[in-house]
């Protein structure tokens, strides 16, 4: 595990996205493994402003995300379809067609998984994944007790994520989905590098939990330090459970 600290959360964004920019500069056609939620918006809006003050071109490549709530469409303000066309799809050169999200409305979850892991492999795989952590740990939705070896499958989610993510649906928990489809912990250990960035004092004890405390399935982002290319990007808020290195 390569781990970087940063002052700021804003430094936090730039390395990270600077990280993806290189990568898609040394293989136009990447293939990336994209994730949501408020730390990866400064990320988004520098690969935007890449895009458009340095020519970084994303024509060629292809996009995978973590998840998708279930129950809501593409159109809704809170669909994570949304907040990438929103955040990023819409604002570079990336072709609509070649960015993949699961779908969350769709009637069999396991199919809907199933399908989502064939279009994964008929990509030849995630070059790079984008991850962030929950404050409870989880690792896109895979909630604590996730089993290392579970795919793309629809979740039930914790209360306590219903209760991090509700200020998104306005602090209402009645409007928060109660699940999602999410890749599970397998699908991303097989990508080929994989970038765990953490901003801000609330994560400080997830990431504590995932990059220095026991490998348990109580906390899944432990799982990633089993990944030979695992790159942890924190600011020192995040990094302050962390022990001095
Ligand atoms: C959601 C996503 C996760 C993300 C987490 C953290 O729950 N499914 O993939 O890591 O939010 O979000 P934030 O960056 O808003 O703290």
């Amino acid at each position: 595990m390569d781990l970087v600290v940063c002052p700021q959360a804003e430094d936090v964004a730039l390395l990270a996205a600077r990280r993806i920019a290189e990568r898609l500069r040394a293989t136009p056609s990447l293939v990336l493994g994209l994730a949501t939620g408020r730390s990866m918006e400064p990320i988004y809006a520098e690969l935007v402003r890449m895009h458009r003050q340095e020519g970084l071109c994303f024509a060629q490549c292809r996009s995978f995300n973590l998840d998708e709530y279930a129950g809501l469409g593409p159109d809704h303000p809170n669909a994570y379809r949304r907040y990438m066309n929103d955040h990023l799809f819409a604002q570079v050169d990336i072709a609509m067609a070649n960015t993949q999200l699961p779908d969350g409305l769709a009637p069999d979850m396991a199919a809907e998984g199933q399908r989502y892991e064939a279009l994964i492999r008929e990509a030849g795989g995630i070059d790079l994944q984008l991850l962030g952590i929950g404050e409870n740990g989880h690792v896109g939705f895979n909630e604590p007790m996730s089993a290392v070896d579970s795919r793309t499958r629809g979740i039930g989610l914790t209360p306590e994520t219903r209760h991090q993510n509700a200020g998104m649906f306005g602090g209402d928990l009645g409007r928060m989905p109660t699940r999602a489809i999410t890749m599970g912990i397998a699908t991303i250990l097989e990508a080929r590098e994989l970038l765990l960035v953490a901003t801000g004092a609330a994560k400080a004890a997830a990431l504590a939990e995932a990059i220095d405390g026991p490998v348990s399935l109580r906390h899944p982002g432990s799982a990633l330090r089993g990944h030979p290319r695992f790159g942890v990007i924190a600011d020192t808020d995040a990094a302050s459970h962390l022990p001095a290195r």
